[in-house]
């Protein structure tokens, strides 16, 4: 028996850190994501892990074979043959890799009908998540996402996007979890950019110009302190040449901030702006 499932990644187009203390948020489904196949062999003596795509390491595969593991707490659920994730998601970078790979897997070993246990299995291997990844993710639609309330669809504007690009800045040093204590730890003192995210949600809500967003919400990410200085230059860089960028996901201090979505009137101006170091990806 072989079962086989797809999970895209995300793009937060504003909410970061202000949806996990309840302000809403609106992401989209990215179109990359990750594909897993389970291909049951009961004759071996266990379950082998593939890596296809882009390669995560031994500290992916690690994490892989913990979702298995709680996967195989189910009643009646042992697996045994081969499981390929065949990967398209930059890993580490904001675009929702650890949830999506929670979802593919979870879909791929248990079936479709697994939206409880993966939710479980997303609570424990990502602590402390305002749950917006996996939503966006899971329903695989545009959403408007405020914790603990049913979401909502986004009607995405047909040219919202159009042009937009995003620039990979690099893996940041810390994990999505640890990031997120961070800035619980200083939810009083950071109360003004994480309302600035929420408010920001709301306008693009309300269809107010995105590039205006961007750019407020990127200087409310700083102040949080979840963008690194090379990754400030970029942006500073890019909003110079006359358009807007911000962070996608949880950022970083150290290391690079993952990606950046960045948007301008003119394709080619932006282009220009950002430095050749940078690997770009059309959306
Ligand atoms: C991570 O993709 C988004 C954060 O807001 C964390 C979360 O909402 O779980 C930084």
């Amino acid at each position: 028996m072989t079962t086989e499932s797809f999970a895209p990644g995300k793009i937060i187009l504003t909410g970061e850190y202000a949806v996990v203390f309840g302000h809403p948020g609106i992401a989209v489904p990215a179109s990359l994501g990750m594909r897993v196949t389970y291909e049951e062999d009961l004759a071996r003596p266990d379950l082998t892990i593939r890596w296809k795509g882009i390669q995560g390491g031994e500290e992916w595969t690690q994490y892989l074979q913990g979702i298995v593991e709680e996967c195989s707490e189910e009643p009646d659920q042992l697996f045994y043959g081969t499981l390929t994730v065949n990967n398209a998601l930059p890993l580490g970078k904001g675009m929702g890799s650890s949830t999506s790979l929670v979802v593919a897997t979870t879909k791929a070993l248990l079936g479709e009908d697994c939206e409880t246990k993966a939710l479980a299995i997303e609570n424990t291997v990502n602590p402390g998540h305002s749950g917006i990844d996996f939503r966006v993710i899971w329903n695989a639609t545009p959403l408007y996402f405020k914790k603990a309330s049913e979401p909502e669809a986004f009607l995405l504007p047909k040219d919202l996007l159009a042009g937009a690009l995003l620039i990979d800045t690099g893996a940041p040093n810390e994990t999505t979890p640890e990031l997120v204590s961070w800035v619980e730890e200083r939810k009083e003192q950071l109360a003004g950019p994480l309302e600035t995210i929420g408010r920001c949600t709301e306008q693009l809500k309300a269809g107010e110009d995105l590039g205006a967003i961007l750019w407020e919400h990127h200087r409310a990410q700083i102040a949080l302190g979840v963008v690194p200085l090379n990754v400030q230059d970029l942006i500073e860089a890019i909003e110079d040449a006359g358009g807007s960028a911000k962070v996608i996901g949880a950022g970083g201090k150290t290391g690079g901030g993952g990606m950046v979505l960045a948007v301008h009137q003119d394709s080619e101006s932006l282009r220009n702006a950002i430095p050749e170091t940078f690997p770009v990806h059309m959306l």
